[in-house]
């Protein structure tokens, strides 16, 4: 479960984001400049998108950045910062020094896809606050991750607006009183498409979300509702609860963030607008709340807000993340890293919008499920599934 060392919320705050120059980056960067007697930036990175994170290392003043694909250009990036005093590292290595900095004492994760887990472990691993974003890291590795945060007391804070709103209301009770948790969804661009339809559907159309900006796959994600797949694994790796106790609702209006239902009937959620820096705030200020830029919500003047059932002919990937959460072991990674893959191919156009799914159904199938998992388990599965999910055409 989440802990938090309550010395920690009095200290600044030296905090690594990994991943700056993405969708969560930018808007943590927001968040971090708003508080700087409480937060200091000391090291962004980014993959391959090197002038980004030259213009945010001239503006935040970090001590060190890192580009972590190898074929990055590093050297345009040490160009640019040449004559300041911030060290350049490079590759995995560089990024794995980031997560473990021992001057660090919070790592917010906001990098894309499973390269994110080896991060999240040593971030732990070393004690840290983890802000976690990179929800890819709990799908496919959640009980090694927790056991490690739980053994170096490390924790875990969800950046992730649901499991946000889930730790928001879990402060009106506590997880043995839970009998439901409720993640609601927005239901993506494609809730009342025709379904004959989305096998013509494009990038661009899949791409558009009607309530959040997103990067790339987490929108792909969206539209076919694999985001919310991923998001069960994630509600029980976080909150140590089964998935038969989670529930998903279709709420176009994505202002009901997530509610929890206790045993007495009692139902407590967080609303508010759709805006991420919230849950970014409140996952590096945990268990304190800050002041914020977000206007305050009229309700007198808020759209209907609106339940319902999830179509599962419309969205089969929330039948496998279900079924990833129950069977455990390996699957949850096979079924991340499927999906990382076909989510790409479709991106490049190589196959249609339902393949997706499809997709990784077929390489859930396909694979030998290893209980009880160890690390090297969990990444070997991985690198199975992205081969599989190559093969399925
Ligand atoms: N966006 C949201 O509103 C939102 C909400 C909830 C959860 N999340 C989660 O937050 C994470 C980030 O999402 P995002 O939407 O911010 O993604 P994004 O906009 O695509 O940004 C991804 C960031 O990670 C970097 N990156 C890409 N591949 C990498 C790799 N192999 N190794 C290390 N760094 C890499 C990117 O660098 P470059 O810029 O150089 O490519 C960029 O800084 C995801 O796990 C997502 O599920 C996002």
């Amino acid at each position: 479960m989440i802990e938090h060392r309550s010395n920690l919320t009095r200290l600044t705050r030296r905090v690594a984001l990994l991943g700056s120059t993405g969708s969560i980056g930018t808007q943590a960067l927001d968040v971090l400049a708003r508080f700087p007697d409480r937060f200091d930036v000391a090291s962004l990175s980014a993959h391959q998108d090197w002038e980004s994170l030259a213009d945010q290392a001239l503006t935040y003043s970090p001590q060190r950045v890192c580009l972590s694909d190898p074929q990055g250009d590093v050297s345009s990036l040490r160009s640019r910062l040449d004559g300041t005093s911030i060290e350049v590292l490079s590759g995995v290595s560089g990024m794995q020094s980031l997560a473990g900095d021992p001057s660090t004492n919070t790592v917010l994760l906001a990098v894309v896809g499973s390269a994110g887990l080896p991060l999240a472990l040593t971030a732990v691993k070393a004690g840290k606050v983890l802000a976690l974003a990179n929800k890819e890291s709990l799908v496919a590795a959640g009980a090694i991750l927790m056991k490690c945060a739980a053994e170096s007391s490390a924790s875990v804070v969800p950046v992730d607006s649901e499991h946000s709103a889930i730790l928001q209301s879990l402060r009106s009770g506590n997880v043995r009183e839970v009998r439901r948790l409720i993640l609601t969804a927005s239901g993506g661009p494609f809730r009342t498409t025709p379904i004959v339809d989305l096998e013509d559907v494009t990038p661009d159309q899949a791409l558009a979300h009607p309530t959040w900006s997103m990067g790339k796959r987490i929108s792909i994600d969206s539209a076919t509702m694999m985001n919310k797949a991923l998001e069960i694994v994630e509600a029980c790796e976080l909150f140590s609860i089964g998935q038969d106790q989670v529930q998903v609702v279709i709420h176009p209006q994505s202002i009901v963030h997530s509610l929890v239902e206790f045993c007495d009937g009692s139902l407590v959620g967080q609303m508010g607008h759709p805006d991420m820096r919230i849950p970014i705030q409140f996952a590096l200020t945990y268990p304190d709340r800050l002041e914020s830029p977000a206007p305050s919500f009229d309700l007198t003047v808020s759209p209907e807000l609106t339940f319902e059932e999830p179509d599962t002919e419309r969205f089969p990937a929330l039948e496998l993340g279900y079924r990833a959460a129950r069977e455990g072991g390996t699957l949850p990674a096979v079924m991340n890293a499927a999906d990382e893959v076909a989510v790409d191919q479709f991106l490049q156009g190589k196959i249609p919008f339902p393949a997706i799914v499809n997709t990784v159904r077929q390489v859930m199938d396909a694979h030998k499920i290893k209980t009880n998992p160890e690390i090297e388990d969990v990444l070997s599965a991985d690198l199975w599934a992205r081969e599989e999910a190559l093969r399925c055409r």
